[in-house]
């Protein structure tokens, strides 16, 4: 019954956490990439809410191929292909769109839709989907309310990424689930830390990150 993951999905889960990043000027996309991984960061959800988003992305596949970056906040069926020719390893939006998992379906694009409830999980197993982004998951009721709608389904081995209202704070307990594939968000890249090239804060913060999912960080 339980497909097999994604290669790219294992390689989000054996990372566990992904940073979130909204990049508003395409020379952050390097530095902060690197300083990501330098904390031990290794995958980053690049949402498309910026003009510069896909060249950001594509930079960040030349210059720091290390990094696994996915493109999120897909929210139109042209923004998959255009994710996946800019390089993105996957896709993910806040929502379960038919039109944008029948296009990331034929294209053999992985993809893992938001869902919030169990009709939203139902949907996304239509499309042969597999992970799926819990978002907003803080808002929705976090872990608890997670787990409960998780439970009809775990015979399907679905996991969830949990995304929305994530902090250091809340971070660890999210990683005690099996159903979590990895969590993040975007407390990893504040906007401040970028506007002002704190690529040093920025590492800081993913070293503290790693440290309390209980890494090493490097
Ligand atoms: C996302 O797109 O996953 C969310 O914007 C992340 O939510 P956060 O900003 O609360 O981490």
């Amino acid at each position: 019954m339980m497909a097999r993951m994604h290669p790219v999905f294992e390689r989000l889960g054996e990372s566990r956490l992904a940073a979130v990043v909204m990049i508003e000027n395409e020379e952050h996309a390097v530095p902060l990439a690197r300083a990501l991984l330098a904390g031990g960061v290794t995958a980053m959800e690049l949402t498309l809410r910026t003009d510069v988003a896909l060249e950001s992305l594509k930079q960040i596949g030349i210059e720091v191929p290390e990094m696994m970056v996915g493109a999120g906040t897909v929210l139109r069926e042209e923004q998959v292909s255009a994710a996946r020719d800019a390089g993105a390893a996957f896709g993910m939006a806040p929502g379960t769109n038919r039109r944008i998992l029948a296009a990331a379906k034929d294209a053999g694009f992985p993809f893992a839709p938001g869902i919030a409830t169990p009709t939203d999980i139902e949907l996304a197993l239509e499309f042969d989907c597999r992970v799926l982004k819990f978002f907003p998951a803080e808002g929705m009721g976090g872990l608890k309310y997670l787990t409960s709608i998780a439970i009809p389904y775990r015979q399907l081995g679905l996991r969830y990424i949990p995304l929305g209202g994530v902090h250091e704070g809340n971070l660890a307990s999210y990683t005690t689930s099996p159903d979590i594939l990895a969590v993040g968000g975007s407390w990893l890249a504040p906007k401040p830390l970028l506007d002002t090239g704190d690529w040093k804060g920025i590492e800081s913060l993913a070293r503290r990150a790693v440290a309390l999912i209980g890494g090493t960080g490097e």
